[in-house]
């Protein structure tokens, strides 16, 4: 195994079919994505059996295609999503992986969701050094990280309640958008005044490096409901999602500057599916005094090419020992600084 080792990445944690091909010396090859959002939406929100199903119809001819894609007839190892994310949908990437792992005669490499994220920013030219700060904003997680080494992780500060994405997809839902919120809740505050509400920055002021979002949501739910009281919500909606918007940046960025300064990191890294936000990116750029590097936008949310490049950086760890992982839940301090730094050069 060496730069010039393909690995195929697959992501199956949630609710994106994600397969990408990937080497150290080529970067990415191919790449691309299924997103089950339709079929979830009717719902608002995601249905895990549907998940499962889906990615079972979906997986093997997104791997064809990158194969036919790149021209190859199989890859040097295989990455696939370990966890954390939905147990069904897990077990589709990983008894793929080890099938095909099992058929080709390759290696297969069990990858953390959330290091997947962190890394991605290794796929673009301006791709950043340890150590760094990493803002870790999904759906499910808020993070900051204190990133020494791959595998060297220190927990800094997470949310006591919602994540930051579940906090956007929540006021998104309060102001009667669709789903996935995140996005829709973006587009609206671009045409709203965000100083038109003065909406709590939880915690920001504390020294605490952990986020709250609960309190934010709230304050936003009672002036929907006013809003809604006097029939004046469509009037509202822009105003109300801009300064939600400020507010919950103001908060992300707050705290990311208080932990880069407090761990003397000059590097922050902004990933995850929060991470596509333009005003948190912007923001984070303009006040930070050092480096500040996100993952182009599409490889913000689940995709397959942040876990291939994160299953070259672990390569050393890949193995022929076949056994499915799957877990819903996984802390990424407990990951280990691989034995062999050697596989990064
Ligand atoms: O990382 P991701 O794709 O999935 C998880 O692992 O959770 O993140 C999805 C989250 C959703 O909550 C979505 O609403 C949010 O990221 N999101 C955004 C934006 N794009 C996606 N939130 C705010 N602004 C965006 N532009
Ligand atoms: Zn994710």
């Amino acid at each position: 195994m060496g730069p010039q080792s393909i690995i195929l990445g697959i992501e199956t944690s949630c609710d994106e079919t994600g397969v990408a091909l990937y080497s150290a010396e080529k970067g990415l090859i191919a790449h691309t994505l299924h997103s089950q959002i339709d079929l979830h939406a009717v719902y608002g929100g995601v249905v895990p059996e549907i998940a499962s199903r889906d990615h079972i119809r979906m997986l093997l001819p997104l791997i064809q295609q990158v194969m036919d894609e790149a021209g190859i007839e199989k890859p040097d190892a295989i990455a696939y999503t370990a966890g954390p994310g939905l147990v069904g949908a897990l077990m589709v990437g990983g008894g793929m992986a080890n099938g095909l792992g099992l058929a080709w005669g390759c290696p297969v490499i069990a990858v953390h969701h959330m290091e997947g994220h962190l890394l991605a920013p290794m796929l673009e030219e301006n791709a950043p050094e340890f150590p760094f700060l990493a803002l870790l904003v999904s759906g499910g997680h808020t993070l900051l990280i204190a990133v020494r080494d791959l595998g060297d992780y220190e927990m800094l500060g997470t949310t006591l309640d919602d994540a930051a994405g579940e906090a956007f997809d929540k006021t998104a839902k309060l102001l009667g958008l669709g789903y996935p919120g995140g996005p829709l809740l973006a587009a609206l505050a671009e045409e709203g005044d965000d100083k038109a509400y003065s909406f709590p920055r939880p915690m920001l002021n504390k020294p605490t490096l952990d986020f709250s979002f609960s309190g934010l949501k709230t304050a936003v739910m009672l002036e929907v409901r006013k809003a809604e009281a006097s029939g004046e919500l469509d009037a509202c909606r822009a105003d109300i999602a801009a300064s939600f918007q400020r507010a919950a940046v103001d908060t992300l960025v707050g705290k990311a500057l208080k932990a880069a300064e407090r761990e003397g990191l000059e590097r922050i890294v902004v990933a995850g599916g929060v991470g596509a936000n333009r005003l948190l990116r912007s923001d984070i750029a303009e006040r930070f005094s050092g480096d500040v590097f996100y993952p182009r936008f599409e490889f913000c949310t689940d995709n397959g090419a942040m876990i291939a490049v994160a299953g070259a950086l672990r390569m050393a760890e890949a193995s022929r020992v076949t056994e499915i992982q799957a877990k819903a839940r996984w802390s990424l301090d407990t990951l280990e600084v691989p034995p062999s730094a050697e596989i990064r050069k």
